[in-house]
């Protein structure tokens, strides 16, 4: 049973795939921490963050864990820092760059492999290119304003640069050329704008119902 979790940030991606996994028993894991974390080593070390070479050569040393909801670079914890501004404005960059994409694939793939094949796995290509035969594929949409609202209460910004980041950060993950953000084949396409959590919840536990 593999669940994979697809859309933009502020659709309620994190918060209602970690309830899924939870409800339905299966292990949560988050790829976009994995971006984040291979940010910040890519920040660490310096490096110009447009030079793929550069980045592969970090990337490809690292080592990269989660467990328990917590995000692991080198075997140290890096769950809080990866939230920071900093990563957070640079991720798309190194997201970018193919190469750095196949090493995370592979650590992504790896830790699914471990946990038998079991798992909610959320990000922005899971469906697509990281599990395309997953047992269900769910793409969380929901209206720009409504993410950027909900975006806002999350990191307490103002609601004006809110939209605007997301913005940024939509036109970069759709537009890209390796694995941009799509939805994937045989996806179902969740509208959580004018759904209570507690609803998008029941509504992806009933479909994986329905797949066991
Ligand atoms: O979900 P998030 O905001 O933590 O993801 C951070 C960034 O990582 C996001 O802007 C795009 C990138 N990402 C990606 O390219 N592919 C994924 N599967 C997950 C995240």
């Amino acid at each position: 049973m593999i669940v994979t979790v697809d859309g933009p940030s502020g659709t309620g991606k994190s918060t209602v795939s970690k309830a899924v996994a939870s409800r339905a028993g299966l292990p949560h894991l988050d790829t976009g921490a994995f971006y984040r974390a291979a940010t910040l080593a890519a920040l660490r070390e310096a490096i110009d963050l447009a030079d793929a070479d550069a980045a592969v050569a970090v990337v490809g040393e690292i080592s990269l864990d989660q467990d328990s909801g917590r995000m692991f670079l080198d075997g140290k914890d890096v769950s809080s820092e990866i939230r920071g501004d900093r990563v957070t404005e640079a991720v798309s960059q190194i997201s970018s760059h193919p190469e750095v994409r196949r090493i995370l694939v592979n650590h992504q793939r790896s830790w699914v492999a471990e946990h038998e094949s079991r798992a909610v796995v959320e990000g922005r290509d899971t469906g697509s290119v990281v599990f395309p035969d997953a047992t269900l594929k769910i793409y969380l949409d929901a209206r720009p304003e409504v993410r950027a609202k909900r975006r806002a209460r999350q990191v307490g910004d103002n609601p004006d640069d809110v939209i605007r980041d997301l913005a940024r950060r939509d036109l970069l993950d759709s537009t890209r050329e390796a694995s941009p953000l799509i939805v994937p084949d045989g996806a179902v396409i969740v509208d959580t704008s004018d759904l209570a959590f507690d609803e998008v919840v029941e509504r992806v536990l009933s479909l994986i119902s329905a797949k066991s």
